[in-house]
């Protein structure tokens, strides 16, 4: 996505240890245009594939997924990074993935209120990296009997793999922008 990927290049920054940042105008202070645009890219890309809901995880999935759940018309849930404290009947579906950005294990978890066994799922975030938050997705994904039509990311660092490894699963995955490079302070996109 051309206009993705000329604002990376105007305004994102290469920090030392293969980080991008780009919280200007995707994970702090946001720019809703792009992100419009972000989303009917991803519809453009998923045309075709028939879904139910859009599944994010919190923060910075929320915003691009909400946007491709206003212009499709679809529910959009977003995975919780903290159990809820307040009580549900509902059993919550939940597993550990570990932020390589933070150096954190955290417990993610999904309530089956909004996950139904057959449900076609449209998984959309912001960055992917070495892929553990997507391979969560997944373990929930397997927990709740659905079926993962997509997975659309807006950044994807092709140099942790994790893309790559969904797409030898024979995951449908789509990046609107692929980092190739972030050594040296340059940005090298692909
Ligand atoms: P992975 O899931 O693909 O393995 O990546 P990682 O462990 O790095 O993901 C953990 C967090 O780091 C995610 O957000 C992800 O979006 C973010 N992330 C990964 N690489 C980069 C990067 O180069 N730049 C930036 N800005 N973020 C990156 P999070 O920590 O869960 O935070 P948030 O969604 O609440 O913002």
């Amino acid at each position: 996505m051309e206009l993705l990927k000329q604002r990376i290049l105007e305004d994102g920054k290469s920090l030392p240890g293969g980080i991008l940042k780009v919280d200007s105008f995707i994970n702090h202070q946001m720019d809703s245009k792009l992100m419009y645009k972000i989303a009917e890219e991803f519809v453009k890309r998923f045309k075709g594939c028939k879904v139910d809901k859009i599944v994010t995880i919190e923060s910075s999935g929320i915003a691009p997924a909400i946007m491709t759940g206003l212009i499709l018309d679809l529910p959009v849930i977003f995975i919780k990074k903290k159990r809820p404290s307040t009580m549900s009947k509902f059993k919550m579906f939940t597993t550990v993935v570990h932020s390589f950005t933070k150096n954190i294990d955290c417990d993610i978890c999904i309530s089956s209120e909004f996950l139904k066994k057959g449900d076609r799922v449209l998984f959309i975030d912001d960055f992917i990296a070495n892929g553990n938050t997507a391979f969560g997705m997944l373990e929930i994904a397997k927990q709740a009997s659905i079926d993962i039509k997509g997975m659309g990311f807006v950044i994807e660092k092709s140099f942790q793999n994790g893309g790559n490894k969904l797409r030898e699963l024979g995951y449908n995955v789509e990046s609107l922008a692929i980092v190739d490079d972030l050594s040296d302070c340059k940005i090298v996109l692909h």
